[in-house]
C-alpha cells in the first residue's frame, strides 16, 4: 500500500504534468499546423488531473461523482455533435454549464462552512459565486439569442446601463455585508438572486454581431469563477486551469474586438447589430452583372493569380470539399490559388481555418487578412465564395454603416471579382453590400457547393 504523504508527492506530480500539459495546448493550439496537438493534450492534461483528484484519499464515496458524470456525458455527447454552424451556441452552453458548476460548489462551501468562514474565505466564495452566477444566465441568453430562439437585436431601453450597475452593486453590497458577518444566511440567496439577474441585464443589450467576442468575455468569466473555487477549495490546479481559460479567453475577446474594430466599451454598453434601414430604392436602380458557372470557369482558367474568400455561406453548404477539388484543379492547371481568410468570417474564430483544414487544404495557402491585402491590385481574380460583411467596401468609406471601421478584405481591388452567393440578401450584419454593384464584379448566383461543383466539372477536373 502506498504511503499517504508518497501518494500525495504522486498526486501533486500528476498536477504539474496536467498544469504543463495546459500551457503547451494553448501554445499549440495558437498555430494550425499544432493545434491537433493542442487538443490531445489539453485532453490528457484534464484526464490527469480528473484521475488524480479522484485518487485523492479524502473522498470517501463515489456514487455522487459517478451519477453526474453518466448525466453530464448524456447531455455533453449529443451537444458535441452539433453542426460546425451551431459552435457558438453550443459554446455558450458549456459556459453556462462551466459557470453553475462553479458556482453551486461555491454555494455548498459556504452551506457546510458558514460558521467556520474567515472573511478573506467569505470573500472569495462571494466573489466566486456572483461571477459564476451571472456566466450563468449571461451564457444561457447568448446561447438563445445565437440559437434564434430570443431576439438576436440588442433590447436597450433609457437609463439600462445605470440599472444595470445598480444591480451590479447590489450584489456586491450584500458580498461587503457578508463578508463582515458570514453568518448572514438570508443574504447568500439574495446576493446569488441578484448576480443571476445581472447576467441577463449584461447580455440582452447586446446585439447579434458582437456575441461572439461576448461568448468569449463569458469563457473568461467562467474561468476566473473557476480560478477562485481553486482558491476556495486549495486546488492549486484548478487556480491554473481557471487562470489560463479566464486570460485566453480575456486575449481572445481583445483579439476579435480589434478584428472587428470595436472598443470593450463599446461592446459592452453600446447598441450594435440592428439592422440598417432604407437604402432599398437605390439598391433598385444600381446594376448587378452575373454570370454562369461556364463563364466563370473560363474566367478562372485565363488566370494568373486567384485569391479565394471564403465565408460564412460556404460553411452553410458544407462547400469546402468541393473548394478543394477548385483549388487543386486550379493548382493544375498552373494557376497561383491562396486564400484569404478573415478573422471574423463564418461564426466563429477560425471557423473558415477548421472547415480548409478539414478538406485538406494546405495551410501555407491559408492567408491571414493583413498578409494579403496588399496583394490584391496583383489579382486577377478574387473568388468570394458566401462571404459578404467581410468583403463590404462600404466598411471603409460610409461613416453611417454600422460596419465602419471594421478591418475588412479588399478584394474590390482585384481586376475581377466573382461572388457566389444565392440572392441579393445581406449577410450577418444586415446591410447592403456596394461590392455586387461595382463593374469589376460579377455575381454567380447560387449555393456555394453546386456552384463551385458545377465551375470544377467546366474546368474538366470532376472525380
Ligand atoms: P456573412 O456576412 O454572414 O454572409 C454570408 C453570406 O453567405 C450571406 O450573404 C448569404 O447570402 C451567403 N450564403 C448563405 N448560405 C449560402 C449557401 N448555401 N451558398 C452560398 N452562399 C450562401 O458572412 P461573412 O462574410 O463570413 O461574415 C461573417 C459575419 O458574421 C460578420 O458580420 C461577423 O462580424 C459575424 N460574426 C462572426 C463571428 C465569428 S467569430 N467568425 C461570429 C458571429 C458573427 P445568400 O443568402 O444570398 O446566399
Amino acid at each position: 500500500m502506498i504511503h499517504a504523504s508518497a501518494l500525495q508527492q504522486y498526486l501533486d506530480f500528476a498536477y504539474i504534468v496536467a498544469v504543463v500539459l495546459f500551457i503547451l495546448s494553448l501554445k499549440w493550439l495558437s498555430s494550425p499546423r499544432t493545434a491537433r496537438w493542442g487538443v490531445i493534450g489539453g485532453e490528457i492534461g484534464a484526464a490527469l488531473a480528473v484521475g488524480a483528484t479522484l485518487y485523492n484519499p479524502e473522498l470517501v464515496q463515489y456514487k455522487w461523482i459517478i451519477i453526474p458524470l453518466i448525466i453530464g456525458a448524456g447531455v455533453g455527447i449529443p451537444l458535441g455533435m452539433v453542426k460546425m454552424t451551431a459552435v457558438p451556441q453550443r459554446t455558450a452552453l458549456s459556459h453556462a454549464f462551466g459557470a453553475a458548476s462553479a458556482a453551486m460548489i461555491g454555494i455548498a462551501e459556504y452551506y457546510v462552512n458558514t460558521a467556520h468562514l474567515t472573511r478573506f474565505e467569505m470573500g472569495e466564495i462571494a466573489l466566486e459565486v456572483i461571477i459564476g452566477s451571472l456566466t450563468f444566465t449571461g451564457s444561457l441568453i447568448a446561447a438563445g439569442k445565437l440559437q434564434e430562439i430570443l431576439p438576436q437585436r440588442p433590447i436597450v431601453y433609457r437609463g439600462q446601463n445605470i440599472v444595470s450597475l445598480a444591480i451590479l452593486a447590489a450584489a456586491l453590497a450584500l458580498a461587503v455585508v457578508l463578508v463582515v458577518n458570514p453568518v448572514q444566511a438570508a443574504l447568500f440567496p439574495a446576493m446569488v438572486g441578484i448576480a443571476l439577474v445581472f447576467g441577463i441585464m449584461l447580455v440582452t443589450p447586446i446585439g447579434g454581431a458582437d456575441m461572439p467576442t461576448v461568448i468569449s468575455l463569458l469563457n473568461s468569466y467562467a474561468g476566473f469563477s473557476a480560478a477562485l473555487l481553486g482558491f476556495v477549495l486549495n486546488s492549486k490546479v484548478l487556480v491554473v486551469a481557471g487562470a489560463l481559460d479566464g486570460s485566453s479567453g480575456f486575449i481572445l475577446s481583445v483579439i476579435m474586438c480589434k478584428a472587428m474594430n470595436r472598443s470593450f466599451t463599446n461592446v459592452m454598453f453600446g447598441a450594435f447589430g440592428q439592422v440598417q434601414a432604407g437604402g432599398a430604392k437605390e439598391k433598385e436602380d444600381r446594376i448587378v452583372r452575373s454570370a454562369t458557372a461556364e463563364e466563370a470557369a473560363s474566367i478562372l482558367e485565363a488566370a494568373n493569380k486567384v485569391v479565394i474568400v471564403p465565408g460564412y455561406g460556404m460553411a452553410v453548404a458544407q462547400a469546402q470539399h468541393k473548394v478543394r477539388e477548385l483549388y487543386d484543379t486550379l493548382t493544375k492547371r498552373g494557376v497561383d490559388v491562396q486564400f484569404a481568410i478573415h478573422p471574423v468570417a463564418g461564426r466563429m474564430p477560425g471557423h473558415m481555418n477548421v472547415l480548409l483544414a478539414e478538406a485538406d487544404v494546405p495551410y501555407d495557402h491559408l492567408k491571414e487578412m493583413d498578409d494579403i491585402n496588399g496583394d490584391f491590385p496583383q489579382v486577377d481574380v478574387a473568388l468570394v465564395i458566401g462571404a459578404n460583411d467581410v468583403t463590404n467596401p462600404a466598411a471603409k468609406t460610409d461613416k453611417s454603416s454600422p460596419i465602419y471601421g471594421m478591418p475588412v478584405l479588399d478584394v474590390e481591388k482585384s481586376h475581377t471579382v466573382m461572388v457566389i452567393k444565392r440572392s441579393m440578401n445581406p449577410g450577418f450584419a444586415g446591410i447592403d453590400n456596394p461590392l455586387y454593384y461595382m463593374d469589376n464584379t460579377l455575381m454567380l448566383f447560387g449555393d456555394a457547393k453546386a456552384f463551385v461543383s458545377n465551375i470544377v466539372k467546366e474546368l474538366g477536373g470532376a472525380h
